[in-house]
This record gives C-alpha cells, sequence and structure tokens, in this order.
C-alpha cells in the first residue's frame, strides 16, 4: 500500500476530518514512515512503523515502537507541555499516529545547527533540564510503565550494535562493554527515550521539543545521558569552531540534568555516565552504527581517547572533558 493510502487510513481511523490535500514524505529512517500531510491546508505529521521490519525476528513487532513511542511523546509533554509536539491520535490498525509539524523560521534541527556552527546558545543545559524532568517523572509513584517494557527491543536496536558489536572489533574492551551491557539490559529505573540524539531534537526558539522515541524502554537513565552527551563530544571533535563551547556544554547539561535526579545519587548516576559515554564514542566509529561525519583522522582520535577511558574511567564528566581539551588542542 503506498504512503498516501496509509496516510489516508490513518487520518479516518483518527476521526480527523477535512480533505488530504498532500502528503510528502520526510526523509525518515530504516525502520519508519514519517510523511507531512496537508489536511485541509493545515499541515501534520504522520509516523508509521515500517512493517518490514517483522522479519528481523519473530518477536520483532513494530507495533510496540510505534506505540511506545506515542507513549512516550504522550507523556514527555504531559511533564514539560512544550518538550514534545501536540499528538493527533495513535493507530493500533495503521502501526501509525498523527502529531503536529514543527515548522517555522524559529524552528531548527540541533543537529544541523551544530553542524553549520551556529553559535551556541545554552540548548545543551535546556536539553538536560527537559530529560530530567521526565526522567524524574517516570519515577513517581502510580507511573504506568505498561508501554514501555521493551528491553528485548532496546537489546536489538541499542545494546547488541552500539556495545557488543563494537565488542567484537575490540576484543580487548569484550569483557568491560560486555559488561556494560548486562548492566543496561537489567535496569529499568526510568522510563529511557533510547535515541536522544541532536538529530531527534527540534529547537523552537530557545525551547527542546524531543522526537523519535522508538527505543522508549524502561531501563537506566544513564543510558539517555551518555547517548546525547555522546553526541555533543562528538561535534567537538568535529567543529573546530564550537569546540571549547561544546565542551563546555558537557557540564551544562550535567548539572541542569542532575538537578532532577531525585530517585538515587546523582554521584552514582554520573559514574555509570562516566563508564558509558567512552563506550558509546567508541561504538559511534566501530558499532554498527558509526557517525557519517567524522573524518578517517578524528575517528582515530576518538578511538585513542575513548579506549583508555573504557577501561578506566573517571567518575566525573569534568574528568571526561579535560581529557577531550588535552587530546583536542
Ligand atoms: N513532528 C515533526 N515536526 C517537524 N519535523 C519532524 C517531526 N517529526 C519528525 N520530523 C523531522 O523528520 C526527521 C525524521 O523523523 P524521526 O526521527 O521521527 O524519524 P525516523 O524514521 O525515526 O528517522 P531517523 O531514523 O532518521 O531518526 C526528524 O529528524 C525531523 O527533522
Ligand atoms: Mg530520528
Amino acid at each position: 500500500m503506498s504512503l498516501a493510502a496509509r496516510c489516508r487510513r490513518l487520518i479516518a481511523d483518527l476521526g480527523l476530518t477535512g480533505d488530504l490535500y498532500s502528503v510528502t514524505p520526510l526523509g525518515g529512517g530504516v525502520a519508519s514512515d514519517i510523511a507531512v500531510l496537508n489536511l485541509d491546508g493545515q499541515r501534520i505529521c504522520a509516523k508509521f512503523a515500517l512493517p518490514k521490519l517483522k522479519v528481523e525476528a519473530d518477536w520483532f513487532a513494530p507495533v510496540h515502537r510505534n506505540r511506545a513511542e506515542y507513549e512516550w511523546l504522550r507523556f514527555a509533554g504531559s511533564v514539560v507541555p512544550r518538550a514534545a509536539p501536540r499528538l493527533h491520535g495513535w493507530s493500533e490498525a495503521e502501526n501509525g499516529f498523527a502529531m503536529e509539524f514543527l515548522e517555522g523560521e524559529d524552528v531548527t534541527l540541533w543537529k544541523k545547527a551544530m553542524l553549520r556552527g551556529d553559535p551556541v546558545r545554552g540548548e545543551a543545559g535546556r536539553v538536560g533540564d527537559v530529560l530530567g524532568r521526565i526522567h524524574a517523572a517516570s519515577t513517581a509513584p502510580g507511573f504506568d510503565a505498561g508501554a514501555f517494557r521493551n528491553r528485548e527491543d532496546f537489546h536489538s536496536l541499542r545494546i547488541e550494535p552500539y556495545l557488543l558489536y563494537t565488542a567484537t572489533h575490540h576484543p580487548d574492551l569484550a569483557e568491560r562493554l560486555t559488561a556494560l551491557a548486562e548492566a543496561l539490559f537489567a535496569s529499568g529505573a526510568v522510563l529511557v527515550h533510547g535515541d536522544v540524539t541532536p538529530k531527534n531534537i527540534l529547537m523552537r526558539g530557545a525551547e527542546p521539543v524531543l522526537l523519535d522515541a522508538e527505543c522508549a524502554t524502561m531501563g537506566d537513565p544513564a543510558f539517555d545521558v551518555a547517548f546525547c552527551l555522546n553526541h555533543l563530544i562528538l561535534k567537538a571533535v568535529h567543529v573546530p569552531g564550537l569546540r571549547n563551547d561544546l565542551l563546555a556544554s558537557v557540564d551544562t547539561f550535567w548539572r541542569s540534568y542532575a538537578a532532577h535526579v531525585s530517585w538515587e545519587v546523582a554521584d552514582a548516576l554520573e559514574t555509570r555516565v562516566c563508564a558509558l559515554l567512552p563506550a558509546l564514542m567508541l561504538a559511534r566509529v566501530d558499532g554498527k552504527s558509526p557517525v557519517e561525519y567524522l573524518s578517517e583522522d578524528a575517528r582515530d582520535l576518538v578511538r585513542d581517547v575513548s579506549r583508555p577511558l573504557v577501561i578506566n574511567p573517571p567518575t566525573d564528566l569534568a574528568r571526561i572533558s579535560e581529557v577531550l581539551r588535552e587530546n583536542l588542542s
């Protein structure tokens, strides 16, 4: 069935009224189809889980990921109202949902802004603040984790391609990487987004809007923090003009985030972030999903910096920034 036909069925199923003037595909990755719909002159966004991924394994049900994404966005929006797109409903029959399409002069994908060297304007601190609020709210009594028992999906989409695959390329680090993988799999402390990267964050003026929560699961909050900080560090390696500001952003992010850590001792969480972060740095070079923008020299530098830190991680993030400053100067 064509994307336009699926969009037509989705809006019917959601009870959205009006004429569908156009359907424009919007990038999107291997796991989903995403499109902008012009519905009676109003633009909205539709996202579907791709059924063809069902062939990867019998239990790999896309409907879970699409619903988990929708429920994550809904929960995030209930905690920080403008931190997720407004939602227009989820359709079980279509494995899809509709949401507000964010556009306009004040809307920029954070990744795009960094890669073109736009000045840093406190984005990291705001993202840390929003993420900390969402994590904290998911530890409150009465939180419904029903849609987020997805650790098997998280294993396939995150733990295996990043940590375990990287271990096969660095056998001397395999024991450490496997231990990190096992600890992540075992944890269910908070609602984890699973893909907090600048590619999935729109800045609406100064406010971050988080997208793409397909990997949402109950898990270790250290994963979301380390995943996002890793991108700031890789951009610091790649964009010399932003280097100092982005390394300073690591600290800003952590301080804003840590202010919300009420469910455990923040230092203990920081220690886990520090252990995971170098492993994720290495994974973005030698894992299954390497970043596309680093040169060969930059990749070597990331390996040289991260490997010793995987073996002997510090316990505070300031030390990781310091090691990067020493190596990048
Ligand atoms: N509600 C929205 N409003 C505006 N732009 C959006 C919206 N949702 C998604 N986008 C844009 O489309 C891109 C892809 O969306 P999303 O990340 O949800 O899809 P995906 O299929 O999981 O893609 P990928 O694998 O590339 O991350 C985003 O990076 C963003 O630029
Ligand atoms: Mg995305």
